[in-house]
């Protein structure tokens, strides 16, 4: 099927997968769109500087990867030129199987250079409660970079318990449980390039 062909997703659309139902809250254009802005957003506030982007795995893989991407492309008016940029992962996880964190963060894989003295960037999937990142930027701050902010592609606030926030987001989104764009039930879904509400997360159970 050529790409021409492909269906359109839209927005409001319940989309099954797997018998999982899943309605689509950000489309795949809306969220390439925002992610451009961010990008630009991002260049124009470090110009002229080093900067260094950390991605929080598994989340922020998806959209880590396409957020540097766009990052020295210089889209808007301004004129700029493409940039280096440094890039590391940090794996952490905090929500075992269930649609609701754990509350515990766990390390699972460590940075391999350092970020004293550096302007970094910590890239986040989501930010919910806010454990997971306050978890990160505590212990980053530690290792004294020059700065250190956040950017996430979606931000729960209403449900954040902890006092943390991110310099640039995405979308603000109501509570409610959502896969796609790096995001993840039960480690599925991360793949999909929309961000959708997932309606029956307890399928399994409703089918025995
Ligand atoms: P926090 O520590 O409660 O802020 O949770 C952050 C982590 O929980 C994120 O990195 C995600 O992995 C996960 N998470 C929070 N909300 C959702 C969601 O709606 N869908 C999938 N994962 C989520
Ligand atoms: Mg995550």
């Amino acid at each position: 099927m050529t790409p021409e062909m492909a269906p359109q997703i839209e927005k409001g659309q319940i989309v099954e997968i797997d018998g999982y139902k899943i309605e689509v809250l950000l489309t795949e254009p809306e969220i390439d769109k925002r992610i451009v802005e961010l990008a630009d957003q991002i260049d124009s506030d470090y110009l002229g500087k080093k900067l260094k982007v950390i991605m929080i795995l598994k989340g922020a893989s998806s959209f880590g990867e396409d957020l540097i991407r766009e990052l020295g492309k210089g889209n808007s008016a301004i004129d700029r030129k493409p940039r280096d940029i440094e890039i590391d992962y940090k794996g952490t996880t905090s929500y075992g199987s269930k649609t609701t964190t754990s509350g515990e963060v766990k390390d699972t894989i460590s940075m391999d250079s350092s970020i004293k003295d550096e302007d970094v960037l910590v890239v986040e999937d989501i930010l919910d409660t806010g454990k997971t990142l306050l978890h990160v930027v505590n212990k980053m701050s530690e290792e004294e970079p020059k700065s250190l902010n956040v950017c996430v592609l979606l931000d729960k606030k209403e449900r954040r318990i902890v006092n943390i926030n991110a310099k640039y987001v995405g979308f603000d989104i109501q509570n409610v449980f959502v896969v796609g764009r790096g995001l993840d039930y039960k480690q599925k879904f991360r793949n999909l390039r929309f961000v959708g509400i997932l309606l029956n997360p307890d399928k399994e159970e409703k089918i025995n």
